[in-house]
């Protein structure tokens, strides 16, 4: 199956010039979303992680469910003011401002290993701070998977560990 058929690209959000490329039509077909994670998880189950790590929103729609295929656990990187107890956190560069990822400080046990998931990786500045705030908390970070890469800008060489990636756009 050709996954591109089923991602769209929506010109102009969320500004002008920015090409959006959308997985809501992948997930809401069910043989193409059954597909992507199956690819999901044949690419990231060498790298045999105890907990997989969503990205805050829309790597939630990817890593649990790959989680729970895997039989793995699965923690959550979320944006300010979002986790209960105590967290530790990353500021980091957005083309304008910045940003930042949360994660409960016990999320991880020493040394254990982590595959990061999210949809998409375009700059690389996302998945970057998510490896770096899974490090700060003493997971091994082993791989970062996505379903969309946009090669043009990159990002892959900012990320320092492997990355996966089902469909690229240049
Ligand atoms: C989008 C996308 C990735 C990130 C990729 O998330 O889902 O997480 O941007 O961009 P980068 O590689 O340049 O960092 P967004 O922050 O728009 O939020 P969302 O997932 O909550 O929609
Ligand atoms: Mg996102």
């Amino acid at each position: 199956m050709d996954l591109k058929q089923h991602i769209r690209g929506i010109p102009d959000f969320p500004k002008p010039g920015i090409l959006f490329y959308d997985i809501s039509t992948l997930l809401r077909n069910a043989d193409a979303w059954q597909v992507a994670m199956g690819r999901l998880a044949h690419a990231v189950a060498p790298a045999q992680p105890h907990l997989l790590a969503g990205v805050e929103s829309r790597g939630f729609l990817l890593a649990a469910p790959l989680a729970s295929k895997l039989g793995c656990g699965f923690i959550m990187l979320r944006k300010p003011g979002k986790l209960p107890g105590r967290t530790v956190s990353l500021e980091y560069d957005l083309e304008y401002g910045t940003d930042s990822l949360h994660i409960q400080e016990d999320a991880v046990k020493p040394g254990q290993r982590v595959v990061v998931v999210d949809d998409l990786l375009a700059t690389g500045g996302t998945l970057a701070a998510a490896i770096s705030l899974l490090r700060k908390v003493g997971a091994e970070v082993t791989m970062a998977a996505v379903i969309i890469e946009i090669l043009a800008l990159g990002g892959r060489d900012r990320l320092g560990v492997p990355a996966t990636a089902l469909v690229t756009y240049e």
